[in-house]
């Protein structure tokens, strides 16, 4: 069988609201092997639920997934399903789990139910097999007492078990592919761990592909093994994890490093963020995106958009400081420097 579940190829996605074309995804390509874990990271705005939702069909109207827009799965082109085709789809190859458990679960329906539902609507078991099949599924993402659980709702759950519950909802029919949005961010530390930990678990057992989505790369220290750093709608370095974490090529992917939260820390260092915003959306810059917060910005850098270099082995940046014509600059000794720092 063919390793390659998804493709997806110069995604573009705009919303066209009063004040004019948002440009949320401005020419995203990426692939996912069955089986593997991607990241996609990067700051708050910056196209990641957007490139999610579109490979779910979920971009609705002022929403546009633009011309020769491609989404491969195993070899078909999502962009051209019917409405029918993206409903067989969706929950069944691919499923997706937000952010927020409580307002992805409906808050008036009992969580069996809702796990239930999922099964009958894709004919993956019949009404009177279902509710074993709920028990079963919340009982494997370590929900205590699931016979008594699945009777309960949402908001009778805590928060990481809510998330759990959305899991259970996902995998329940068995998708190639498992789309996660920020799914630790509204818990804490020690939950997020867990919830974490069942996910690679989960992933094991049933051979699923994930695209974890996150703004923090210290999530997914671990536990995947290609990332994707997002920025301003473009996807600005890729590489394996050892690539992203100790040979980054792009300032911005520097900077997301040093923002990684350090537990370890007294001084709350944790709460790092990167200086200035990101670009309006609206009206893009036509340079490099990251030209407005760079310390290393060159006049090039402003008028021309950086070319992709090629590091090998999918490692690739797209940063005008890795052509041979830009001035030698300390930039990466003093990421290197810093990283050195913090390590003491
Ligand atoms: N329904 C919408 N109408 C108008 N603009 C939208 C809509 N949905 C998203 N956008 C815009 O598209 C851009 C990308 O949004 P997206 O939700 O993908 O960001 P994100 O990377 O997921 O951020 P976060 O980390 O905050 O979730 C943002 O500028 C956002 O304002
Ligand atoms: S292309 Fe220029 S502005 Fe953009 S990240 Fe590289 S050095 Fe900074
Ligand atoms: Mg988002």
């Amino acid at each position: 069988m063919d390793d390659l579940l998804l493709k997806v190829e110069d995604l573009r996605v705009s919303y066209h609201t009063y004040a004019g074309e948002v440009q949320s995804v401005r020419g995203v390509s990426f692939d996912v092997k069955r089986g593997e874990t991607v990241a996609i990271v990067g700051e708050s705005g910056c196209g990641k639920s957007v490139t999610a939702k579109s490979i779910m069909g979920l971009i609705m109207d002022p929403g546009e997934v633009k011309e020769g827009s491609h989404i491969w799965f195993e070899g078909k082109d999502l962009t051209q399903n019917t409405k029918k085709q993206w409903r067989d789809y969706r929950g069944n190859e691919c499923a997706m789990i937000f952010q927020d458990a409580l307002t992805s679960l409906d808050p008036t329906m009992r969580v069996g139910k809702q796990i239930e539902e999922v099964l009958l609507v894709h004919g993956k078991a019949s009404r009177a097999e279902a509710a074993g099949k709920a028990v079963e599924i919340l009982r494997r993402v370590g929900i205590p007492n699931p016979e008594i659980r699945v009777r309960e709702y949402p908001h009778q759950f805590s928060g990481g078990m809510r998330q759990r519950a959305m899991i259970a909802t996902a995998l329940v029919c068995g998708p190639k592919l498992l789309i996660a949005d920020e799914p630790t961010t509204a818990l804490d530390v020690t939950i997020q761990a867990q919830i974490m930990d069942l996910m690679k678990e989960l992933q094991k057992d049933t051979g699923a592909a994930i695209i974890l989505i996150t703004h923090d790369l210290g999530v997914v220290a671990g536990i995947v093994k290609r990332i994707c750093v997002m920025y301003s709608g473009k996807i600005v370095e890729r590489g394996n994890s050892a690539d992203i974490f100790y040979h980054p090529h792009h300032p911005y992917t520097w900077s997301l490093l040093n923002a990684v939260p350090r537990l370890d820390l007294e001084n709350k260092q944790s709460l790092m963020t990167i200086e200035g915003t990101p670009p309006d959306l609206l009206d893009p810059p036509k340079g490099c995106p990251f030209c407005t917060r760079c310390r290393y910005c060159m006049p090039v850098c402003r008028e021309e958009e950086p070319p992709v270099t090629d590091f090998g082995d999918g490692h690739e940046a797209s940063c005008w400081l890795q052509d041979e014509r830009a001035p030698r600059t300390d930039a990466e000794f003093m990421h290197n420097l810093k990283k050195q720092e913090n390590k003491d």
